[in-house]
């Protein structure tokens, strides 16, 4: 009679335990460096171990002598698989300075697409010539290594700043937007979207797309730190509402088994004392 409880009970654990390996799976994202680093250290560990166990036994030492030219061999193939690692943006922090004021922070990982053709920007910084902050408006010029070129502007209204906005070129593509408000948020609160957000740009199929990003514009304190509270944008609600839902919703038919059983239990004991 406890088989069947005993049996959800585990079917919960592996449903939670399951979804927190997806949601640590995103968020560990970049071990590519790690994996080439132990393969390196653990290719060059072998032959040193292995040169003073064969020295033990008489003169075969020196014709053991091909671990130490297999070392070489093994370094050859562990240099090549680097080159082609897919370029990925990096984590760009533009912060606009006036004066000992902080005007803007974007913090945010950047990247143009255009059809199947990504540019992402590596190394973005921002280009005081061309950046420029007042009471109405910001101006936000980021320069990649690869010479890509991105214009951000941020305007405002009564209560909320918002990128208005975007002009980028990369290679020989080009395309801009105005008219925007994009990322609106209150005044003298931040802007904070996990999630990958895609802007279109024109009808020529270009696009951009902001992850991790953070940013806040007009908020004139004398640090490059986020102040008030934050927004946070729907798609990561909606990721955080929704594990928990599912959550809840478990739990939820775990008690309402558990109390069935007991009932269930209940009943049949009565119904015992009646017969007897
Ligand atoms: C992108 O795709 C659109 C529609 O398929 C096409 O018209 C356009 O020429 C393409 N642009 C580039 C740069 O490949
Ligand atoms: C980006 O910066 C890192 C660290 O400063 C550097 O190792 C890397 O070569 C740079 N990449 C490009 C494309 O400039
Ligand atoms: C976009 O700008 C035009 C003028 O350039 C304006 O008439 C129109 O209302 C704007 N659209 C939006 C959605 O703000
Ligand atoms: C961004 O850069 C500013 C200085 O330009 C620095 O004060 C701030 O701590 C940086 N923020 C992050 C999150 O790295």
């Amino acid at each position: 009679m406890r088989f069947p409880t005993a049996v959800f009970m585990a079917a919960f654990v592996a449903v939670a335990v399951t979804q927190e390996t997806t949601t640590k799976g995103t968020t560990e994202a970049p071990p590519t460096t790690s994996t080439t680093a132990a393969t390196t250290t653990s290719s060059t560990a072998p032959p040193t171990t292995q040169a003073p166990t064969t020295q033990a036994p008489t003169t075969h030492a020196p014709t053991t002598s091909a671990p130490t030219t297999h070392a070489p061999t093994t370094h050859g193939p562990t240099t090549t698989p680097a080159p082609p690692k897919p370029r990925e943006a990096t984590l760009g922090n533009y912060t606009l300075q006036n004066g000992a004021e902080v005007c803007a922070v974007v913090l945010a990982r950047i990247v143009v697409t255009q059809n199947a053709t990504s540019y992402p920007f590596v190394n973005g910084s921002l280009v005081r010539k061309g950046s420029s902050c007042d009471d109405s408006q910001v101006t936000l010029w980021i320069e990649s290594a690869d010479d890509y070129k991105l214009q951000i502007v941020i305007g405002h209204d009564a209560s909320n700043f918002f990128v208005k906005s975007l002009s980028v070129q990369a290679s020989s593509l080009v395309a801009d937007r105005d008219n925007l408000t994009q990322f609106s948020t209150p005044m003298k609160q931040y802007y904070k979207c996990q999630s990958a957000s895609e802007v279109s740009l024109g009808e020529e199929n270009v696009k951009l797309i902001f992850s991790e990003l953070k940013y806040q514009a007009f908020q004139r304190e004398k640090s490059a730190a986020f102040v008030g509270s934050q927004l946070e944008c729907v798609s990561d609600y909606h990721s955080d509402v929704v594990i928990i839902a599912i959550g809840s919703a478990l739990a939820i038919l775990v008690v309402v088994i558990l109390v069935a059983y007991l009932i269930a239990r209940r009943k049949n004991r009565q119904r015992g004392y009646q017969s007897v």
